[in-house]
């Protein structure tokens, strides 16, 4: 071969990379996007939330993050971490992140609290655009079996509180109070089986009506992410954030509140939502972290974040020009 010839080879077949660089679904190099969905009495654009929007921005440079609401209005979005019907919100959320361009090909979720529950939802029933890795710090997975206690301020949330404990498993309360639609009674474990629609169907409880679709969906997870801390007071029982829960008791057994973990639980023994796959496979992280519900330090977030999020969609398209062949 010529010159002239070789040279033509080698241009075409750059000109071929290029366009297959060009018709990649991101920049070649740029971090998978983040979407994050805050906690009960917190917004999706409170201080806290803005201010850990910019961490993750410094810690990945050129993330695309983007925080779930519920209502644009911050007093409202607040509220619908108390009033509401799940799956109306989680079905408005799966619009929202549809009709987000960046979002398109994929992306990692943080879910903070009852937001990594409501994200886990997401995955389960939705999932498009798909979630690549979860974490979800301090979620209530198994729901709770005590209502979280309200800041001694907080009005809204004493005033759902004191609703959802008049009358928890109440056609109203389920279809309208935000926990009571996770809230799991270890002592009414039957009343929760027969009453509670949302939980019991993320979580495929009711043996008759399994949805296998919420398996598939979960199973495509690449990385699952539990956190629990070790000190929460908040979430009961605290190890609901590895899908732990209290054994069935009643009034006489109750003293004895012995933890079912999740490798004991029907709903991963029987692989009801596909956490026997991902666990098997390796693909679910048991992480703790030290102290209350919530209680973000930076030894807590930090590596996990780093690890889990922000990672390259073309993982192994290095930056140096050699390895974008590898793109053909
Ligand atoms: C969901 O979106 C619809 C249509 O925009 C709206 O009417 C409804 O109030 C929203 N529901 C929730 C729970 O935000
Ligand atoms: C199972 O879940 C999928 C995803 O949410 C849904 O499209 C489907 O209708 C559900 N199937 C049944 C039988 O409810
Ligand atoms: C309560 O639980 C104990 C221990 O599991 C059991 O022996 C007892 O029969 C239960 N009582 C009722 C009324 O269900």
């Amino acid at each position: 071969m010529g010159v002239a010839n070789l040279l033509i080879a080698a241009i075409a077949t750059v000109a071929c990379i290029l366009t297959q660089v060009v018709a990649l679904p991101s920049p070649l190099g740029s971090p998978r996007p983040l979407v994050i969905w805050h906690g009960m009495g917190d917004s999706y654009a409170s201080p806290g939330i803005l201010e850990f929007m910019e961490m993750i921005r410094d810690m990945h440079p050129g993330i695309f993050v983007h925080s779930v609401y519920i209502n644009e209005n911050l007093d409202e979005d607040r509220r619908a971490g108390w009033f509401g019907n799940l799956n109306e919100q989680l079905a408005n959320v799966s619009l929202q992140l549809n009709s987000i361009p960046e979002l398109e090909d994929g992306f990692d979720a943080l879910g903070f609290s009852q937001g990594g529950l409501f994200f886990r939802a997401y995955v389960e029933r939705y999932n498009s655009p798909p979630v690549h890795n979860m974490i979800a710090f301090g979620s209530p997975h198994m729901g709770v079996s005590d209502l979280p206690v309200c800041k001694p301020w907080d009005l809204l949330c004493q005033l759902a509180r004191r609703a959802t404990r008049g009358g928890v498993y109440g056609e109203w309360a389920q279809e309208n109070l935000v926990q009571a639609q996770y809230f799991r009674d270890p002592e009414q474990l039957d009343l929760y089986l027969s009453r509670n629609k949302w939980l019991t169907s993320i979580n495929n409880e009711i043996p008759d009506s399994v949805n296998t679709t919420y398996a598939k969906n979960l199973e495509s997870l690449n990385k699952l992410i539990l956190v629990l801390f070790s000190e929460d007071t908040t979430v009961v029982p605290k190890e609901s954030a590895w899908f732990g829960s209290y054994a069935p008791s009643n009034e006489s057994s109750s003293a004895d509140k012995a933890v079912i973990p999740m490798r004991l639980q029907p709903l991963y023994t029987e692989n009801r939502i596909g956490l026997k796959t991902l666990d098997q496979r390796g693909d679910i992280v048991l992480a703790t972290c030290v102290g209350e519900h919530m209680q973000l330090t930076p030894d807590c977030w930090k590596p996990l974040v780093q690890k889990y999020a922000g990672g390259k969609p073309d993982g192994d398209v290095a930056m140096d020009g050699q390895t974008v062949l590898t793109v053909q």
